[in-house]
């Protein structure tokens, strides 16, 4: 049977794969975003999949009018998306407070909302972050999974732990479910914004024949936004009995190994891709073994064929005169 799925922040790059996802799987996409931007919808859906997404102009941080987004809705999932990412939380952690925390508790609020008028809760998926670790010196173990120590030295991160709480809190105090997902390093075509997004536009420059320099170095868990669409999907689809978090892994790659990958793929790229800066703040041996546990089957793609499905539709883009960097 079609599900109705509530997507927030789905004019996003996480928005636009699973709403994708959704579509060729025969389910009903609604998106509500604070602006409909469809730039990231065009790379991936064609003219009629995008005439198929309903879309509402909603801030995920107004409470009254999410409460009658879902009301007249009654979507039987919510993938909850909608975030400022780590650089803008950084510049105004007040703004990120109150989009990535009351924007989630919203979420909740909502589903609350729903099954006091009698109507069946929404299942509910949210995005979390690997920013809830610390870096990797902070780590003894091997492989950090779902029940690692929380080390956040990032509002974004500080405020992704406190939904994790939250979200604890809503199924003790009001038995309400959730999964929230935590993904690293993800890339792949629309991936435009925030601290990971640099891989994936280094990409983009070297198809320009453009030189291009990622601001860290060091190792980090790469992952293709097919495969993590996939995990949000999955779980969207399935009843939780419970509120459980897991840690999303992927290829563990150095940043010369990354920058080799890329040149295999577009020769010459190497000459074109530096690297300069400290590791990122998050631990890169991030583990799902898990998530994959909980939800047998999810895809997995490998670095190698990420990178080569997100040079075609680059390259595509740029045929087009439509690749930005
Ligand atoms: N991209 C990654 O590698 C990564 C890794 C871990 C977690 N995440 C999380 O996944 C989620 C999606 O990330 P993304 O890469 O798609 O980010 P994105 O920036 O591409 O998309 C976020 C969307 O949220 C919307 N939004 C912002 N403020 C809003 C508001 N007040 N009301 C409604 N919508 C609002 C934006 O307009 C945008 O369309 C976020 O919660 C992010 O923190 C992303």
């Amino acid at each position: 049977m079609p599900q109705k799925i509530l997507i927030t922040g789905g004019c996003g790059f996480f928005g636009t794969w699973i709403i994708k996802r959704l579509l060729d799987d025969g389910d009903v996409p609604v998106v509500l975003d604070v602006a409909k931007t469809t730039k990231r919808w065009e790379m991936i859906l064609s003219p009629a999949e995008i005439a198929k997404v309903a879309f509402h102009q909603v801030k995920i941080d107004d409470t009254e009018a999410l409460l009658a987004l879902v009301a007249a809705e009654k979507p039987d999932a919510i993938i909850h998306l909608a975030a400022l990412q780590v650089p803008t939380c950084r510049d105004n952690p007040l703004a990120g407070a109150k989009v990535n925390v009351i924007g989630t508790l919203n979420i909740f609020e909502a589903a609350k909302a729903q099954r006091s008028a009698g109507h069946p809760l929404p299942r509910i998926v949210y995005a979390s972050s690997a920013a809830v670790f610390g870096p990797d010196a902070e780590y003894a173990e091997t492989h950090v999974g779902d029940h690692a120590a929380l080390k956040p030295t990032t509002h974004y991160g500080a405020f992704k732990v406190c939904n994790e709480s939250s979200a604890k809190a809503y199924w003790i105090a009001n038995q309400i479910p959730s999964v929230g997902l935590r993904p690293l390093t993800v890339y792949g075509p629309g991936r435009d914004t925030g601290m990971t997004s640099f891989p994936t536009r280094a990409l983009a420059a070297a198809i320009k024949g453009q030189a291009f320099d990622i601001p860290f170095n060091g190792k980090t868990a790469y992952i293709h936004m097919r495969e993590v669409a996939d995990m949000f999907v999955t779980a969207a689809r399935r009843p939780a009995s419970d509120s459980v978090v897991y840690t999303v892994g992927g290829d563990i790659v150095d940043m010369p190994d990354f920058i080799a990958a890329v040149d295999r793929l577009l020769p010459g790229a190497k000459k074109l891709i530096t690297s300069s800066g400290a590791p990122l703040p998050i631990v890169s041996r991030v583990d799902d073994a898990s998530l994959r546990a909980a939800y047998p089957g999810l895809l997995r793609i490998p670095l190698d064929q990420g990178l080569r499905e997100t040079i075609e539709v680059f390259k595509r883009r740029d045929a087009e005169g439509k690749l930005e960097v």
